[in-house]
């Protein structure tokens, strides 16, 4: 089996970025899990399938449309030393990275995240991205996976060679997402960033199938007083 990483932590706990530098460093294949979902749930926006608070079972058409799309990810590598290397989300060929990350979506995810048919529909897509195949259609990294999210290493990759659970308290993710927002000119409120971060952890420790924990065998990473590239050299040499 080809290697495989599993990064998991909160939200706003700064896996994707460190993940993504990781995986740069290791020769892996990227894959944001939470991107998926934020996928999933613009699908779901678009065709009016969303589900609505209280609603007991999940719409058949909901899922047949989630089986049938095609996501996929690219990752090109960063240009030099200080850029990052950038993630493009796509749903059957059309890149949808930019929707994925609004306020609107952010709000639902989580709620989408929660059906148990959902997460199997997600499940197989996750499985099926860390193949060989998969790689060479995407052609980022041929050592394997590193992939991120709030079940990698408990449900989606259990037998992983390596699990990280990044942690963070609450306040400082507030302040980091909003300086990577700041840059980009939205002006958000610090108290509302923050009050999102704990609702929506609250919603992925509290749902029924796979909630967000760390996995007894991961290696948990407290970044709140840790530069970036301490974290990535951390995790590299765990590697
Ligand atoms: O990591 P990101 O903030 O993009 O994740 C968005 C949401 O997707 C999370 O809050 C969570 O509800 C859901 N998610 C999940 N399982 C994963 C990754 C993300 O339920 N493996």
């Amino acid at each position: 089996q080809a290697f495989c990483l599993a990064v998991d932590g909160p939200a706003a706990s700064g896996k994707s970025t460190t993940t993504r530098l990781v995986a740069q460093r290791l020769g892996l294949t990227y894959i944001d899990t939470g991107g998926l979902y934020r996928a999933a749930t613009l699908l779901a926006q678009r065709q009016h399938l969303l589900p609505k608070k209280g609603d007991a079972a999940p719409q058949e058409l909901l899922l047949s449309s989630l089986e049938k799309a095609t996501f996929t990810l690219r990752t090109s590598p960063s240009q030099d030393q200080g850029s990052l290397p950038v993630t493009r989300i796509y749903i059957d060929g059309e890149d949808v990275s930019h929707a994925l990350r609004t306020p609107e979506i952010t709000a639902h995810v989580s709620r989408l995240a929660q059906i148990p048919e959902v997460r199997q529909v997600m499940l197989y897509k996750q499985r099926t991205m860390a193949s060989p195949s998969y790689e060479e259609t995407t052609a980022t990294g041929t050592n394997g996976v590193a992939m991120d999210g709030r079940d990698i290493g408990t449900t989606v990759f259990p037998n992983a060679h390596l699990k990280i659970f990044l942690s963070a308290d609450a306040r400082t993710r507030s302040l980091r997402r909003q300086a990577e927002w700041g840059e980009s000119g939205s002006p958000e409120d610090l108290e509302k960033i923050y009050q999102d971060i704990v609702e929506r952890d609250r919603q992925d420790m509290t749902r029924p199938v796979s909630p967000l924990r760390k996995a007894d065998d991961a290696v948990e990473v407290d970044t709140s007083t840790a530069t970036l590239i301490q974290v990535v050299d951390r995790i590299v040499q765990e590697g």
